[in-house]
């Protein structure tokens, strides 16, 4: 068995993962949305020291399992500094503790990896992966080389889902509150520009449209005048230039890459509005839309388990003295994730 452990944001997730027949035999996730809504947004000072509350206190549950560990894992990239160090800090002490290797996990390929927990890899695969940290479209050639074919400029999806809840006073995190007030909403309502709509570029951008609902927010009165039926339009509204700008990229790139499987990974993947459009855009060019289970598009240590797996087969161990958190550097298309 393999024991992973995440806590790259604001989840603290332990999973304990079977070698052979790739199970899940325990997953725990501990959230901290409740105590970062008040300030709107994840504050790094304050999830690293619920972790250090969390992580020990669903490690324990874990006991019975510990003599049958084969290896540890946790992910190390990318993410905020002082959360993974968290997680690191379990990670290594368990791996000199019990003498068994030590795997360091890339929290993206976790992403991607969350479409085969329990099962077989189908590779390869174009993945869309959208989250509070990234927007990335990725050609997945094998478990070695997956490439970057476009990703944002600015924001993520999944934080400009979060900033606009924010300025509309809905709550954090915003992306399942904005999509489920959306669907009382006239998305036609406000004209919110599509971003990029005019550019070759193949990328994304969030910041623009981001400031556009700012400035509705704002011709509304501001967040404290607007009515219920503003907010549920600007939601609605807000979400139909998002589907646009990713379904326009995306087209350009299935244009492109031939081939036939196509997922979306990622906390905003679990967005039925976004899944429905994709539906309709595979279709479309002939491609098969994959999506992993609702518990595990947002954080979990199940993805980052199912992708220790692999890593454990091809041995990628590190030294826990020499494990680190790996600072991100600017992601550009073209390069290996
Ligand atoms: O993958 P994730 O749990 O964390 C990162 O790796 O960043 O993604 C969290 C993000 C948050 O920004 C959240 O608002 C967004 O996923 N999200 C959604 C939905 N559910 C979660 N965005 C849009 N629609 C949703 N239904
Ligand atoms: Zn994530």
């Amino acid at each position: 068995m393999i024991l992973s452990i995440e806590s790259s944001c604001d989840d603290s997730a332990i999973a304990i993962t079977e070698i052979d027949t790739k199970k899940i035999l325990y997953h725990k996730k501990i959230s901290q949305e409740a105590e970062h809504c008040v300030y709107g947004g994840v504050v790094p000072e304050l999830a690293s020291r619920l972790h250090a509350v969390a992580l020990p206190e669903i490690l324990a549950e874990t006991k019975p399992y510990f003599s049958q560990l084969k290896a540890i894992a946790v992910t190390n990239q990318p993410g905020l500094g002082v959360t993974l160090l968290e997680g690191i800090a379990m990670a290594k002490t368990l791996a000199v503790l019990l003498n068994i290797p030590l795997l360091p996990i890339h929290h993206l390929k976790g992403h991607i990896y969350s479409l085969f927990i329990e099962k077989d890899s189908l590779l390869p695969l174009l993945v869309l992966l959208i989250s509070g940290g990234h927007t990335q479209v990725i050609r997945v050639e094998s478990f070695e080389r997956m490439e970057i074919l476009a990703t944002s400029m600015d924001d993520s999806i999944g934080e400009s889902f979060d900033k606009c809840a924010k300025m509309m006073g809905l709550g954090y995190p915003g992306g399942p509150l904005v999509e489920a007030l959306a669907k009382e909403g006239d998305e036609d309502r406000f004209d919110l520009p599509v971003p990029l709509r005019n550019s070759p570029l193949i990328a994304f951008s969030l910041s623009g449209l981001k400031n556009a609902v700012r400035l509705k927010v704002e011709a509304c009165g501001g967040k404290e005048n607007m009515s219920h039926q503003d907010r549920a339009d600007l939601c609605a509204s807000f979400q139909k230039a998002v589907k646009l700008h990713l379904l326009q990229k995306s087209k350009k790139i299935f244009e492109k890459e031939d081939i036939k499987d196509f997922a979306i990974v990622g906390g905003a993947s679990a967005n039925q509005y976004i899944r429905d459009a994709y539906q309709g855009l595979c279709a479309k060019f002939g491609k098969t839309l994959h999506v992993a289970p609702l518990e595990y598009c947002s954080d979990n240590a199940a993805m980052i388990g199912r992708y220790a797996l692999d890593a454990y087969a091809k041995e990628l161990f590190i030294d826990p003295d020499i494990i680190d958190i790996v600072s991100t550097k600017k992601q550009c298309s073209g390069m290996l994730l």
